[in-house]
């Protein structure tokens, strides 16, 4: 317990020196002309709303223990020593592996009245943690009110100038916890933050979005994989091409252990009936990863090996319409399968282009499966192998815009938008169309 508490405090010292020095050195380094509209300036915010949060990463007994996945600028542990590209990776660290990537960003400017955007590195997911979990259960609806005291006590004309639209930040969980109405009393379950009328006016990148259109924008889930060159992603999309796909699908994930019917029961029944392990062409019809308790959580080895061989990857929706698992299936060149449109489509239409999801994915309605006895693996088996082997070339074509490439990538690598290239053009988009 000592030696984890130490290890955490060092690594949030070596995170702050880190920051103190880049923030000092904010320059402009880039040709103007290519930062026409694009310039970005990082909002400097007392540490209370960023690296002290980071401290509380083991006060929340209700979530896992967050402190060993702080290391690396938030990409977690290396999973082996040797590797520089796969990590133990939590997800809820986003805001902190997208602070680090933003400070490679070309356009940045010290200069709030030149930039386009504002971003406020808020670790607004981590504050929520005190919310959600802990002491501040019965006050949520006060998440927010310190910062934006903040913001409108200090240099109050940057969030004045455009009451907010050109702010953004990363809120590293569903937006559903932060929308919490303010007059709900007591509260069901989250935060207000995003109910507040003060904050309907700027950007949050959140994990997931509600359904109707808000201030929130839905990106990719970290996976573990963080590529730090070239060389090394086309040695990845190699393995991914060559891989042999010895299962029609899988999936990993947990649930499905109930009597009520769903569609994660419907896929469980189907992956575990004896009936499955047909072999025609040596080929399984259904690999079932029990992920059960969290157990692969952090442990990409349990799933990844798996999606390699499986042409297709079963994404249910679970708790909440979005899986992580959608991104570790791209990854690995496993074609997706969703049943509703909720999981996906209507979510990352910066990342997965909403015309493209007929190249990339098959959608099976739930309902069909669930009520009207519909067989995933028939549906699936119906597909015709050349259109399985274009539709895996384009979920390959995807991988770099869902992947979050490791911070201090080479240059080669930096030629290729990743997710977080993606988000910055969509929050600048997004701003510029509302001038
Ligand atoms: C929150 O309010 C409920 C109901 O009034 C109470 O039972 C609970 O102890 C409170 N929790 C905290 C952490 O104050
Ligand atoms: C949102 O922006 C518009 C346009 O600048 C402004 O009129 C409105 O007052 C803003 N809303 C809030 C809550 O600040
Ligand atoms: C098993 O598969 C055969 C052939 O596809 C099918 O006719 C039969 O109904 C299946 N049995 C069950 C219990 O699903």
């Amino acid at each position: 317990m000592a030696s984890t508490s130490t290890v955490t405090t060092l690594t949030i010292f070596s995170l702050l020196l880190f920051f103190i020095n880049l923030t000092t050195s904010q320059q402009i380094s880039t040709v103007d002309s290519e930062c026409t509209d694009r310039w970005i300036h990082i909002r400097t915010l007392p540490s209370r709303f960023n690296l002290d949060l980071l401290s509380t990463c083991n006060h929340y007994p209700l979530t896992d223990d967050l402190c060993p996945y702080l290391s690396n600028h938030g990409l977690g542990p290396k999973t082996h020593t040797r590797t520089r590209s796969w990590y133990r990776t939590d997800p809820l660290l986003l805001e902190l592996i997208f602070h680090r990537r933003i400070l490679e960003y070309p356009c940045l400017t010290p200069d709030p009245n030149l930039a386009t955007a504002v971003y406020l590195p808020y670790y607004a997911g981590i504050d929520s943690l005190r919310y959600l979990y802990g002491p501040d259960v019965n006050s949520s609806a006060d998440h927010g009110s310190d910062l934006l005291s903040f913001l409108k006590q200090d240099s109050p004309e940057i969030w004045a100038r455009r009451s907010g639209q050109d702010h953004f930040l990363v809120m590293a969980r569903p937006a559903w916890d932060f929308s919490q109405p303010l007059t709900v009393d007591p509260p069901i379950w989250g935060t207000s933050f995003l109910e507040r009328p003060e904050f309907f006016n700027l950007t949050a990148l959140t994990l997931e979005s509600r359904f109707w259109p808000w201030q929130e924008q839905a990106v990719p889930y970290p996976t573990s994989f963080h590529p730090h060159s070239l060389p090394f992603l086309e040695s990845w999309i190699r393995r991914v091409r060559r891989s042999r796909r010895t299962s029609l699908m899988l999936f990993a994930g947990g649930g499905g252990t109930s009597s009520t019917p769903n569609i994660r029961r419907s896929i469980r029944m189907e992956c575990t009936s004896t009936n499955v392990t047909v072999t025609e062409s040596e080929i399984k019809t259904c690999d079932f990863v029990d992920c059960s308790n969290g157990i692969c959580e952090h442990d990409p080895i349990r799933f990844m090996r798996p999606m390699l061989q499986a042409s297709f990857c079963l994404q249910p929706p679970g708790d909440t319409p979005t899986r992580k698992a959608t991104f570790d299936g791209i990854i690995a060149g496993c074609i997706p399968v969703f049943f509703e449109d909720q999981t996906a489509k209507m979510q990352y239409t910066w990342h997965l282009p909403e015309e493209d999801f007929r190249e990339f994915s098959v959608t099976i309605a739930k309902e069909d499966v669930v009520f009207r006895g519909v067989r995933i693996a028939d549906v699936l088996m119906s597909i015709p192998r050349e259109e399985v082997a274009r539709m895996r070339e384009k979920v390959i074509e995807m991988m770099p815009r869902v992947m979050y490439r490791r911070h201090g990538a080479s240059i080669g690598l930096m030629s290729k938008k990743d997710a977080v290239d993606i988000a910055i053009d969509g929050v600048l988009d997004k701003i510029n169309s509302r001038v």
